[in-house]
């Protein structure tokens, strides 16, 4: 389920930006003539990035609105995936994996330090308005658990000081890299690859 509070304070109105209208044209364009509801997706997405990662009701009803859809049909496309929030989050989403290959290598761990740093707990924002955490099922990055997406980035090879370290470095208005914090490149192993280590040269014949 996406991120929601009953009762969060709705704008009273949502209109896609000039630039963003543009991008609109653009995403309806993939899809053939009469399917364009098959863009709910992107444009859900395009809204909540208009505004501050979260979908107020008028901009899921301006969608609807667009792509021709009863607006409770694009409630219930937002309501359905976690990459979508009813509420107001913190500049920062923290989306913690918590299934079964980051729980085992310490996604609790890295919860617990979140609420030290952040001074909240899953479902809450920061009273300085910075970071909202959530908890999410896999994001497919298990072979560098545990690990937490923050916004749009992934964050891996997490423990305890390398997610203070990060969260601090965040509080401090710096952007940490992305990516594996021990090290280690992408997923290979930590030391550097063990295989495939040499480039392999191919002639190409050609044929009549
Ligand atoms: S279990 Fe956490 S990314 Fe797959």
């Amino acid at each position: 389920m996406s991120t929601s509070a009953p009762g969060a304070e709705q704008p009273e109105s949502f209109a896609f930006s000039a630039t963003n209208r543009k991008q609109v044209k653009v995403l309806l364009g993939r899809y053939p003539k009469g399917r364009q509801a098959s863009a709910v997706l992107p444009l859900l997405d395009l809204a909540q990035r208009q505004s501050d990662g979260w979908l107020p009701q008028p901009a899921i009803e301006h969608v609807a609105g667009l792509l021709d859809m009863p607006a409770m049909r694009v409630q219930e496309v937002a309501s359905f995936y976690t990459m979508f929030n009813l509420a107001p989050v913190g500049k920062y989403l923290l989306q913690l994996c918590g299934t079964t290959p980051c729980w085992l290598r310490g996604s609790d761990e890295v919860r617990q330090a979140i609420t030290e740093i952040c001074g909240i707990g899953v479902g809450e924002t920061s009273e300085d308005g910075l970071f909202t955490l959530v908890e999410v099922e896999c994001l497919g990055a298990c072979v560098n658990a545990p690990m937490v997406q923050i916004n749009d980035d992934f964050y891996e090879d997490l423990d305890t000081e390398k997610i203070k370290k990060l969260l601090i470095a965040l509080k401090n208005g710096e952007t940490p890299a992305m990516g594996p914090q021990n090290g280690r490149r992408s997923s290979e192993p930590l030391g550097g690859a063990t295989t495939l280590k040499s480039k392999i040269q191919t002639k190409t014949k050609r044929t009549r």
